[in-house]
C-alpha cells in the first residue's frame, strides 16, 4: 500500500465540477484583477471568521508583511514571535527593518509561551510594538492570557493563522464562554491559501482580517499600490492583490471548510486513540479550551529519524515541521534577540514527525500507517 504525505486530488474530487464552472465564469467575464469574486470571497470569509473585514492578498507571507506595515512597524521597533514556525512569520519583521525577538514555545502545545512573551516585554519595554503568535499545526495559541499581557503593555497582536482556518478559541468570562475563531481575536489575522492548507487555492493566495475600519482601509491601499483612485496614490504600496481566479476557487471551497476540517479531526482522533501507548510516542496535546483543525498531525518520539526512514521504506510519506528552528538557521544569524534559552523549540524540533492527514485519506490507509508504526516499535524491543 502507498500513503502519500499529501494528496490534494483525493480531497477535491467531489468539488471539481463546481470549481471548473467557477473558473470558467471568471474567464468568460475576464475580470481577472480585483473582480467580483474577490469582493464576494472577502465578505464570505469575514462572515465565516466572525470579523468585520477581510482583504484578499497574494499569499500568507504578503499578508503578514502588509499587517506589520499597516501597524507602521519600522526600523526602531521590536516584534516578538516564536522560532518554531515557518520562516515567513519572522522574515516579514526583518523586511520592515524591525528587530526580531524570539521567545520559546510551550513544551506541550508548541505554541508561543505567554510567560516568555511577558518576560520579553519586561526586558524590551515600549520598544516592542507587536507580537505574532502562530496557531501552529492548527491549534490556537493561549489567546486569553496573551490578550491580557498585550493589553497591559499596549502591544498589537498579529495572528499568524496560516495553518488554522476555522480553529476556535473559547474565552472564559466568569461562567460565560465566548467562542472566537482565530483571525478575529488580535488586531489583524493572517491566512495562507497555499494549496495544501486546510483552505487552499490553486496557486498562491492569502487574506488579512481585522475588526478595525482604519486598518482595513490601509490594508486595502497597501495591497494595491497605495491607490485611492486608479491613478491617485495616497501612500507607497505594493502589488499584493488576491487573484480573481483564486478567489473563485476559494469561494467554492469555503463552503466545505467545516466538513473537511471535521474529516481531519476524525482522522486525528483515530491516530491519537491508536498511538497513545505505542513506544515513546507523544500524541498531540490539545488544550481544553480550543478546537484544533489539524492542518498537521504531529507526534513526538526520540526515534524520529529512524521511524521516518522505516515509514518511507513502507511507502508512507511523512515530514518534519520544523527540524531547524529559525534561531539556528544561517539566515537569522545575528538578526534576533532573545530573553532566555530557546530549549523547548530545540528539543521539540529534534522529535516531531508529521503523519499523513488530509480529507479523503482512506480508513485502510490510516490503519496501515498505525500498524506500520506499531511494527517499528515492536522491532525496537527485539
Ligand atoms: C505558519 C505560516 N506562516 C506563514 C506562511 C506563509 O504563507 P504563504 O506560503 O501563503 O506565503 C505559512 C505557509 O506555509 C505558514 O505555515
Amino acid at each position: 500500500m502507498k500513503v502519500p504525505f499529501i494528496d490534494l486530488s483525493s480531497s477535491e474530487k467531489f468539488l471539481s465540477s463546481k470549481i471548473k464552472k467557477a473558473i470558467e465564469n471568471v474567464i468568460r467575464r475576464k475580470d481577472f484583477i480585483l473582480g467580483k469574486e474577490v469582493k464576494e470571497f472577502e465578505e464570505n470569509f469575514s462572515k465565516y471568521i466572525g470579523c468585520r473585514y477581510t482583504v484578499g492578498v497574494c499569499s500568507g507571507s504578503s499578508g503578514l508583511f502588509l499587517a506589520l506595515k499597516a501597524l507602521d512597524i519600522s526600523s526602531n521597533d521590536y516584534v516578538i514571535t516564536t522560532p518554531f514556525t515557518f520562516t515567513a512569520t519572522a522574515e516579514v519583521i526583518l523586511h520592515c527593518n524591525a528587530k526580531v525577538i524570539f521567545v520559546d514555545i510551550d513544551k506541550d502545545t508548541y505554541n508561543i509561551s505567554v510567560e516568555e512573551t511577558e518576560n520579553a516585554l519586561k526586558k524590551f519595554g515600549n520598544k516592542v510594538k507587536a507580537v505574532i503568535p502562530v496557531h501552529l499545526y492548527g491549534q490556537p495559541c493561549n489567546m486569553q492570557d496573551l490578550l491580557k499581557v498585550c493589553k497591559e503593555y499596549n502591544i498589537k497582536i498579529v495572528e499568524d493563522a496560516a495553518q488554522a482556518h476555522g480553529a476556535i478559541f473559547r474565552f472564559k468570562n466568569g461562567s460565560e464562554i465566548i467562542e472566537k475563531k482565530v483571525g478575529s481575536i488580535g488586531e489583524i489575522g493572517c491566512f495562507s491559501f497555499y494549496p495544501t492548507k486546510n483552505l487552499g487555492c490553486y496557486g498562491d493566495g492569502g487574506a488579512v482580517t481585522t475588526n478595525d475600519e482604519k486598518l482595513y482601509q490601509k490594508l486595502l491601499r497597501l495591497r494595491n499600490h497605495g491607490r485611492v483612485e486608479h491613478y491617485l496614490y495616497q501612500e507607497i504600496g505594493y502589488n499584493s492583490r488576491l487573484d480573481n481566479l483564486q478567489a473563485a476557487i476559494l469561494l467554492v471551497k469555503l463552503n466545505y471548510l467545516d466538513k473537511l476540517n471535521k474529516e481531519r479531526q476524525k482522522i486525528a482522533q483515530i491516530y491519537t486513540q491508536e498511538l497513545k501507548n505505542v513506544g515513546d510516542i507523544v500524541t498531540p496535546y490539545v488544550a481544553e479550551n480550543v478546537t484544533h483543525v489539524y492542518h498537521l498531525y504531529v507526534i513526538k518520539t526520540s526515534y524520529r529519524d529512524k521511524l521516518k526512514e522505516f515509514l518511507k521504506l513502507h511507502n508512507i510519506g511523512c515530514a518534519v515541521q520544523y527540524d531547524i528552528p529559525l534561531h539556528l538557521q544561517p539566515a537569522y544569524k545575528g538578526l534576533y534577540e532573545t530573553v532566555s534559552s530557546l530549549k523547548n523549540s530545540e528539543i521539540t524540533s529534534r522529535k516531531v514527525l508529521s503523519l499523513p492527514i488530509y480529507p479523503g485519506l482512506k480508513e485502510t490507509q490510516i490503519e496501515y500507517v498505525i500498524n506500520t508504526i506499531k511494527k517499528f516499535f515492536k522491532n525496537l524491543k527485539k
